[in-house]
């Protein structure tokens, strides 16, 4: 493949262009959900973003997993950091400002340094990139003496009152909070305010034996609260344990045309695979209105402004315009920490982080470019991909799409992108079940994920923990806890000889 610069500006359309050229008329019906495209870019965009069916060599653009979006980065430790490598002069200076607030240590009030108070006074880190360090994933703890930092337990109870009832049914909210400690455990808090209490996770062997005689040991976790610093907890508390999510991507999947994700929804089965896939509807707080929740482990935030909002608030204690209580997730059964000093500032208005602060910092966040792939010619990454698909992994993890014309900012438009997501929610068993439902997705439910530089996780992150709480130690295990609607896929993988096992986890790496 030629280096990532030829592939700049607006080229991809020609690029679709050609190979509709070479391979025949599509159908124009086809796509008719894009309303953002005429009759002759949607026979564009179905003929390629159809999937592979030949396996001898990469397809065309292959390497650059977000068109000319894709990041001018190298396989290192800094692959995630990249703006998009199509972003203006204009936008690469919000870039590094945003960036500047993502790593912004914030302190508690009242402090000699103003401008950066207002942590907490409940919190699980002081910056965004404590979690998502380098921009990539989060991990759990490695021993009982390690304070989670980048991983952390949500939390609800299941409705009691009819109000409660139909706060979830009109969507008002996803989830009921715990009524003390509220929807997520801070294991940290200002001086002189206790911290909720501190997760722990008990790990049970699970063996499982591949053909060939290989027997993997799966670590399965049981989670708990020690320490409580509000007194007891609801008996009939749901525990959602996460870990940050990589960075990488994430004002691309913002997008993705909606219908090309209600297009694969197939709730009730109705082609008979095995798989479903539902759509995750939520309300956008910006507008109320119900719309498609994209982001987080099951799906439940819509927009990258409402989960960096929620983030700051939830995971830090800072007020944003969009979420504005300066104590942020203390309940009123913490009057301590609800009365504690803020850092709003009457000259800076009635937040913490006043405007620009949650749009750039937003903006940071949509702008994280992905790395090219790696090795899409090697014939073992070849056989690993045609595995990938004949397995049915591509069912859910979809490799392409072509963004939005009308996607808001101009450098996410019209990209021929492989996340390898369908951004719905999938049914994966009882082994990867939390048991805590939020929205539309149950308890054992969540938002199949997307693959797109997972090969470079031990690269950036320094480790291998994956699954939406870190309990996989590599690939293998990762896919081996599929189950449910998986089951099949996960089931192909344990009965693949070891040399296709190699090839899938090799075409992986390549990602
Ligand atoms: C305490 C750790 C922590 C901190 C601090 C944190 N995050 Fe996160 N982040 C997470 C977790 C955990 C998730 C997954 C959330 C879920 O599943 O609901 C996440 C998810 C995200 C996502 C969605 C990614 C995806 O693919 O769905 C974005 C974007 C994000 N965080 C941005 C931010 C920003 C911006 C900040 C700072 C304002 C921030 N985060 C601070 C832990 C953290
Ligand atoms: C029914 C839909 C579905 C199918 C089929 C499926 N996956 Fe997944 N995959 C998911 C979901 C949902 C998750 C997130 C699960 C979680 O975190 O608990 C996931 C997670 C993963 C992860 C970990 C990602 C991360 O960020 O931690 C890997 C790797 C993966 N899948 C690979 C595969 C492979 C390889 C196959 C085929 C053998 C496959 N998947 C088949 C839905 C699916």
């Amino acid at each position: 493949m030629p280096a990532c610069k030829r592939y700049r500006g607006e080229l991809i359309g020609l690029v679709a262009l050609a190979v509709v050229t070479a391979t025949g008329a599509v159908s124009a019906a086809y796509l008719t959900h894009r309303d953002d495209l005429d009759d002759k870019d949607r026979a564009r965009v179905a003929t390629i973003v159809a999937p592979a069916t030949s396996f001898g060599a990469a397809e065309p653009f292959e390497r650059m997993s977000a068109g000319a979006a894709t990041a001018n980065a190298r396989p290192n430790n800094n692959a995630f950091s990249f703006p998009l490598g199509n972003l203006s002069f204009g936008g690469e200076t919000d870039f590094k400002l945003g960036n500047g607030l993502f790593k912004k240590v914030w302190v508690s009030s009242p402090s000699s340094t103003q401008a950066s108070d207002g942590l907490g006074p409940l919190f699980n880190a002081r910056a965004c990139q404590r979690c998502h360090l380098k921009d990539g994933r989060g991990r759990p703890p490695l021993d009982t003496n390690e304070a989670a930092v980048s991983m952390f337990l949500r939390l609800s109870v299941p409705p009691r009152t009819d109000a409660e009832r139909e706060a979830l049914a009109s969507k008002a909210t996803l989830r009921i909070p715990e009524p003390t400690y509220g929807g997520q455990l801070q294991n940290f808090a200002v001086q002189g305010i206790p911290a909720e209490g501190t997760m722990t996770i008990d790990y049970e062997d699970v063996p499982v034996t591949l053909n060939g005689g290989e027997t993997v040991v799966l670590r399965k976790p049981t989670y708990d609260i020690a320490d409580l610093g509000y007194g007891p907890i609801d008996p009939d508390v749901m525990l959602s344990p996460r870990v940050a999510s990589p960075m990488i991507g994430v004002g691309l999947l913002e997008a993705i045309h909606p219908g090309d994700i209600l297009a694969r929804a197939d709730p009730d089965d109705v082609d008979g695979d095995g798989i479903s896939g539902k759509a995750s509807m939520v309300r956008d707080p910006e507008t109320g209105e119900l719309t498609l929740g994209r982001f987080g482990w099951k799906a439940s935030t819509p927009t990258i402004k409402a989960q960096t909002a929620d983030a700051f608030s939830g995971d830090i204690g800072i007020s944003t315009p969009l979420v504005t209580p300066a104590f942020g997730e203390c309940t009123t059964a913490q009057a301590i920490c609800r009365d504690a000093p803020s850092g709003v500032q009457d000259r800076l208005g009635p937040v913490e982080a006043p405007d620009p602060i949650l749009d750039l910092v937003t903006f940071y966040s949509r702008n994280v470019g992905v790395p090219p792939r790696r090795d899409i010619d090697d014939p073992q990454v070849l056989e690993g991909k045609a595995l990938f698909y004949d397995f049915g992994c591509a069912s859910c993890h979809a490799p392409k799409y072509v963004t939005s014309r009308d996607a808001p900012q101009p450098e996410h438009r019209f990209h021929l992108i492989w996340p390898y997501t369908d951004l719905l929610l999938h049914d994966m068993g009882e082994g990867l079940a939390d048991g805590r439902p939020v929205g539309d997705a149950s308890g054992s439910e969540w938002r199949t994920a997307p693959l797109w530089g997972i090969g470079l996780t031990e690269t950036v992150s320094g480790h291998t923990f994956l699954l939406h709480d870190g309990r996989a130690r590599n690939l293998l295990e990762a896919v081996l806890w599929h189950g449910g609607e998986a089951q099949a896929a996960r089931d192909a993988v344990v009965a693949a000889t070891p040399d296709e096992r190699a090839a899938l986890i090799r075409f992986l790496e390549s990602l």
